[in-house]
Parts: structure tokens; C-alpha cells; sequence
């Protein structure tokens, strides 16, 4: 049975330890596109309907809003049925200490009854936050192993690591 990624990612300004930088590619988006590369697995990105801002600084605005409201953001596509796939990889940044909540919109349409979930974050210094516990309650029913969490300027040296974690 086949593998798949789902994750969040966002391109734009971002927070690069005490810099801004404007990256084309979001932090998330590398990483789960080695995992793609190493598994073949099937890459499914979550997109909001509404871009965030490209600014770093309003996006954290628009974020913080959105978690203190617990919304659910309409995506752009959705995925309905994962009842193909054993093995599925969600992968986002740390948003606030959790998922961004276009992943909770997602997360919660899916039934991850008896599915393996190996979840990664990518974050500028808190890691996973309380994203694990909150994955706990958005997969219920799956076998939840160790994640791997990697900061966003490391993301393009983590290939290695990554590799490892796959076949932990
Ligand atoms: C809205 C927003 C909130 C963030 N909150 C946190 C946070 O609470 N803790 C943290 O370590 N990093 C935080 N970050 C930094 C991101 O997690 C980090 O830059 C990540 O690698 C971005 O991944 P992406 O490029 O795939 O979107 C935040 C970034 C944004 C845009």
C-alpha cells in the first residue's frame, strides 16, 4: 500500500533566526518533497481559499485571529478519502504552537481509523508545541510514531535526517 503527504506550507516573507526573507518555496514544502523522493509517496498540500498575507508580519496577525477564533479556513481543494494509503506523513510549520488551521479544515474530514501517521514540523524554535496533542484528537484511531521536527533554516541540510526518520 502506498504512502502519502499532507502539509501545510506558505512561500512569502519569513523569519530566518532575527532576518526576514522572502523564500519561493515554503520550509515544509523541502522536507516533503524529500520525503516524496525517498517513499514515492503521493504529496497532497493544503491551501486556504484566502492567501495569507505574503507580509511575515500581518500573516502572524491573520494566524493568531484565526487560532483565538479556532476557525476552520475554507481550502482551496480537499481530500476526502484516504483509504488507500497506510502511511500518511502530515507535515507543517508550527503555527502559534500548533497546526496552521487550514490542516484542522482538512484533518477533520478524513477517518484515519487503523492508518500510520508519522507526522514533521518545521518552526523557527518551539518545535512541535502542543501540535502532537492536538494530532492526537485530529487522527484518532491511527498509530501516531515519533515525528521529526527540524527548524526552517535547516530544512536544505535535513535530507539525511530525514531519511533516517523515514525508516525509523
Ligand atoms: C503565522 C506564523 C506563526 C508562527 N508561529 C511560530 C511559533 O509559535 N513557534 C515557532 O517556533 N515558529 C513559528 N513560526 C515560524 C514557522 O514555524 C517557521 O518559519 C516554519 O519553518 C515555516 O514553514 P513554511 O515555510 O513551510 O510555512 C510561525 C510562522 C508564522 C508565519
Amino acid at each position: 500500500m502506498s504512502s502519502l503527504v499532507i502539509y501545510f506550507s506558505r512561500s512569502g516573507e519569513n523569519y530566518f533566526g532575527g532576518e526576514l526573507k522572502n523564500i519561493e518555496k515554503g520550509n515544509t514544502e523541502v522536507i516533503a518533497e524529500y520525503i516524496q523522493e525517498f517513499t514515492s509517496a503521493d504529496l497532497f498540500k493544503v491551501e486556504s481559499e484566502v492567501d495569507y498575507p505574503e507580509d511575515y508580519m500581518k500573516c502572524i496577525d491573520v494566524a493568531k485571529k484565526e487560532l483565538e477564533d479556532d476557525a476552520r479556513p475554507e481550502i482551496k481543494e480537499s481530500l476526502d478519502d484516504i483509504s488507500d494509503y497506510e502511511t500518511i506523513y502530515i507535515g507543517f510549520p508550527n503555527w502559534w504552537g500548533t497546526l496552521p488551521m487550514p490542516m484542522w479544515t482538512q484533518l477533520e474530514k478524513l477517518d484515519f481509523t487503523g492508518k500510520t501517521v508519522k507526522p514533521f514540523v518545521t518552526h523557527e524554535g518551539s518545535g512541535f508545541g502542543k501540535s502532537l496533542n492536538d494530532l492526537d484528537r485530529l487522527c484518532s484511531g491511527a498509530e501516531i510514531k515519533k515525528g521529526i521536527s527540524i527548524p526552517g533554516a535547516n530544512v536544505y541540510e535535513a535530507k539525511d535526517k530525514v531519511n533516517l526518520w523515514i525508516n525509523d
